[in-house]
């Protein structure tokens, strides 16, 4: 059994430890809303936090979590910054289908952490590793542009 600190409480995972992190999320602890895309760490739509980093959860191996927190996305509210992007993407109405929307929110919220009023162009280049097949980039940016004002 590995000990986890996941979204605030602590869990024993049975897995093996290369096991990506986003297996664990999703299977071991039923937390669907990381998605799986290319399992390869090139869309962002696995995307979590470690430690308060934005971390790609499919290339992730469970023993390199450690002691250090995960959140995901179904925690992410209840982080003021997390809470102030989630108002500006339903205020913006941002997914289409939704499939990479968790991982395009949790990038969203570590970018705004470290980078607090980003201009627009930083915007697109903090965004652009993560991929939408549906193509809802401009509402993407605006809607962190907009949870950037939001904050002080
Ligand atoms: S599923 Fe992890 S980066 Fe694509
Ligand atoms: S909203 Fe469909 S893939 Fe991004």
């Amino acid at each position: 059994m590995i000990s986890l600190q996941v979204n605030g409480h602590t869990v024993q995972v049975d897995a093996a430890p290369d096991t990506p992190l986003l297996w664990v999320l999703r299977e071991n602890l039923k937390l669907t809303g990381s998605k799986f895309g290319c399992g390869i760490a090139a869309c962002g739509a696995c995307t979590v936090h470690v430690g308060g980093n934005a971390v790609r959860s499919c290339s992730y191996p469970l023993s390199a979590v450690g002691s250090q927190p995960v959140t995901t996305i179904e925690a992410i509210a209840a982080d003021p910054v997390g809470k102030a992007v989630q108002v500006a993407w339903i205020k913006h109405d941002v997914p289409q289908c939704g499939y990479c929307q968790s991982g395009q929110v949790m990038t969203a919220v570590d970018f705004l952490k470290k980078k607090r009023h980003p201009n627009e162009a930083e915007v697109v280049a903090a965004m652009g590793g993560n991929l939408c097949r549906c193509g809802s980039y401009q509402r993407i940016k605006e809607a962190v542009l907009d949870a950037s004002n939001s904050l002080v």
